[in-house]
């Protein structure tokens, strides 16, 4: 996993933001993969602000809460419409986010799968982590090889996500989200993590063994992940300065190219 180390969130945002634009004017009808959470909200405003065509782009969410209907202010329909699509010019029926709502929650996750495939796949997905490791709501325990389907989320998670809800109680038990196995097969996957509390799930998931105890660390298998890092979320991890040599002498060519 390529690993980039930044002082600032904003920076390491700036990484993320040139590779969506970049997929973006290269592949107009590029497929991305979206992250909800305060993490990406800075790339979302960013690419917001950017002159970008969205009218080819299709989109797939990671997850989304059960029982919670997409009109509802704490859904993450409500999230993304807000923070991201409606700025910019993409086609509702481009947009895809798991239904909360549905009454057949294992037929609607098979056709979301199916609609990745037919959507040609996933080219870069964007990607937080919980304070356990987890991604989208993989919570720890998670089959490395799952697809989408309903989690259960664990109560940590539960209280961390309490600060978009009226009340603790209200935040749902489930959840449906795409599995580790359906993440692992986008074409690029790009972590972000900001802070001093998200350094002990960023070491555990860049250094420590993979293990379905921290689901992030599943992306050291993959191909092409980057994790794009503030200072604080790095401030754990053994090899920094390691990382840091490899970036500042990555040849330019390298550096700017990411599709
Ligand atoms: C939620 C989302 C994850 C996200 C995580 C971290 O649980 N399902 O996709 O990565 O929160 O959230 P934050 O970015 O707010 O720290």
């Amino acid at each position: 996993m390529e690993v980039i180390i930044q002082p600032i969130p904003e920076a390491a945002t700036a990484i993320a933001l040139r590779a969506v634009a970049d997929l973006l004017r290269k592949k107009p009808n590029a497929v991305l993969g979206l992250a909800t959470g305060s993490t990406p909200l800075l790339l979302y405003n960013a690419l917001t602000a950017m002159d970008l065509d969205w009218s080819k782009v299709t989109t797939f969410n990671l997850d989304e809460y059960v029982g919670i209907p997409a009109a509802d202010s704490c859904s993450y329909h409500s999230f993304m419409w807000q923070n991201l699509f409606s700025k910019v010019n993409i086609r509702r029926k481009n947009v895809h986010i798991p239904d909360g709502m549905t009454n057949d929650i294992p037929g609607h996750c098979e056709q979301y799968e199916r609609r990745i495939r037919d959507a040609g796949g996933i080219d870069l997905q964007i990607l937080g982590i919980g304070r356990e490791g987890h991604i989208g709501f993989n919570e720890p325990g998670s089959s490395l090889a799952s697809r989408t389907r309903i989690k259960t989320l664990t109560e940590r998670t539960r209280k961390e996500n309490a600060r978009f809800f009226k009340a603790p109680a209200t935040v749902p038990l489930h959840v449906i989200t795409m599995g580790i196995r359906t993440i692992m097969e986008a074409r690029v996957c790009m972590l972000l993590a900001f802070g001093a509390k998200k350094s002990r799930a960023i070491a555990a998931a860049l250094e420590g063994p993979i293990t379905s105890m921290s689901p992030a660390s599943i992306l050291q298998m993959h191909p092409r992940a980057k994790a794009c890092l503030d200072t604080l979320a790095a401030s754990r991890l053994k090899h920094l300065e390691y990382y840091r040599s490899v970036y500042d002498h990555k040849p330019k060519w390298q550096k700017a190219e990411i599709f």
